[in-house]
């Protein structure tokens, strides 16, 4: 089987090939931290051989309970959770589904998600649709206690009890959090939720492998033993040891951290299929609270091409020159269109009659690489033969080791995330919320 690549030629020009060898001894090291868990935030390391460690017994049971709300025949799950409880399962979902899902009603609900913002209008419509819809409910929070999720849920657990009445309601709902902590933790065990555990060493961004992910994607309809399987691979493709020549993992982050070096301050992660758009969302948050601290770090970015090359495009290709692009290219999609022949050709087009439209979507793709890295952008490229549940798998494991190399490649601690606190503390001192006292009035002597 083929695995997924990573090609660095198109950035040669502007990182050499020294250089980035350069790195080899110090990305291996890193690799070997990760895995020995000697480096920083040693503690959350439990996603590296999370893949290869799943057991058939536990995907079994989220297995299981997919089925069991499946089998109550509901038109949507809501997941309720943010962050690295909320994109893993978006990213998957979004990458494996039909374009037109929400409009094509198929063999498994759609999956929808609340809690991720605090939006009035959004939790609004989400409960005007449940109305009218049967449904259930996942609510992810590691912590138990983040604002956002939590506010949800207390408004959707309300309607599932009195939708369904409380015995039925506590059926629908299935809880994914910490082991003893939280108010999460304390609701579940005392509504008698059926709950699952988010490993105390396995942070909320790289927890998509786990139930956080899994369970939504299973009920989507999606195979999650492909998904572990692909990441199990990559387990393997990028272990310490693997020589930096063959270690994707250690590459990338090699070249991400010599571009850094040379001003390349953000990076843009690219798309050709619009169904990849939430998995840079996912990317972004993994690579943003990862290493953006300490004053460092590439700022993670996102386009869709070729939509985008009709919006950003005129900035990459001729704006500041700070970018570079990685690419996810995709091999063949998983249906065929052909351009038909017009015997008027009044739109020209005949000159690509016959052709499939990911010809020219491929065409777009090399045409618009060779152009950026003409205006100075250096090209990565990461390519999959297909978007599938195995390959998606080995990209996750890509992206998560290559993040946890960088990171100390760069010097920070990968695995923390201390800045996310300072937007909370204002806002809960301007809520008044109790214990909290001291900062409201600072916060207010400012207003
Ligand atoms: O990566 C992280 O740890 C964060 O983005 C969290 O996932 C996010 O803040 C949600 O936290 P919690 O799952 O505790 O509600």
């Amino acid at each position: 089987m083929n695995n997924m690549k990573f090609d660095y030629t198109r950035a040669l020009g502007f990182a050499g090939k020294e250089a980035i060898e350069g790195y080899s001894a110090i990305t291996s090291q890193s690799n070997e931290a990760l895995h020995l868990k000697t480096g920083k935030g040693n503690d959350f390391l439990g996603w590296v051989k999370l893949p290869g460690m799943i057991s058939g017994i536990e995907l079994a049971d989220i297995e299981n309970t997919a089925r069991r709300l499946l089998d109550k025949k509901i038109d949507l799950l809501v997941v309720v959770g943010i962050g690295g409880s909320y994109l893993g399962a978006k990213a998957v979902i979004d990458a494996l589904s039909d374009n037109f899902a929400a409009l094509k009603p198929g063999t498994h609900p759609l999956v929808v998600f609340a809690g991720q913002n605090i939006s009035e209008d959004y939790l609004f419509e989400l409960r005007e649709l449940l109305s009218q819809k049967e449904y259930a409910l996942v609510v992810i929070s590691k912590s138990g206690t983040t604002t956002e999720p939590a506010i949800a849920f207390r408004l959707l657990k309300q309607d599932i009890e009195t939708r369904y009445g409380k015995a039925e309601a506590r059926e629908r709902i299935v809880a994914v959090t910490d082991a003893s902590r939280g108010a999460l933790r304390k609701l579940a065990d005392s509504e008698g939720y059926k709950t699952y555990v988010i490993p105390d060493d396995v942070g909320g961004r790289y927890s998509v492998l786990t139930p956080v992910g899994l369970i939504a994607i299973a009920v989507a309809g999606f195979d999650i033993r492909q998904l572990v399987e692909g990441a199990a691979d990559m387990e393997k493709l990028t272990a310490p040891g693997v020589p930096f020549s063959e270690n994707p993992a250690e590459q990338y982050a090699a070249v991400r951290n010599e571009l850094y070096r040379k001003g390349y301050m953000v990076e843009i992660m690219v798309n050709y299929n619009p169904k990849l758009h939430y998995f840079a969302e996912w990317w972004k948050q993994l690579y943003g609270e990862s290493e953006g601290k300490e004053g460092k770090g590439i700022f993670p970015a996102s386009v869709d091409f070729t939509s985008d090359l009709h919006s950003m495009g005129q900035y990459i290709q001729e704006g500041e020159r700070k970018l570079f692009e990685t690419v996810i290219s995709v091999g063949s999609p998983d249906q065929t269109v052909e351009i038909p022949v017009d015997p008027d050709n009044l739109d020209g087009l005949n000159f690509l009659a016959g052709k499939r439209v990911d010809e020219v979507n491929k065409m777009a793709e090399l045409g618009t690489a060779i152009a950026h890295v003409d205006g100075g952008v250096p090209n990565l490229q990461i390519s999959v033969p297909r978007l599938n549940e195995y390959y998606l798998g080995q990209l996750i494991y890509f992206f998560e080791k290559a993040c946890g190399i960088s990171g100390y490649v760069l010097g920070v601690n990968p695995f923390d995330q201390p800045g996310v606190e300072a937007y909370k503390k204002n806002m809960f001192a301007l809520l008044e919320k109790p214990g909290f006292e001291e900062e409201t009035k600072a916060i207010k002597a400012r207003l």
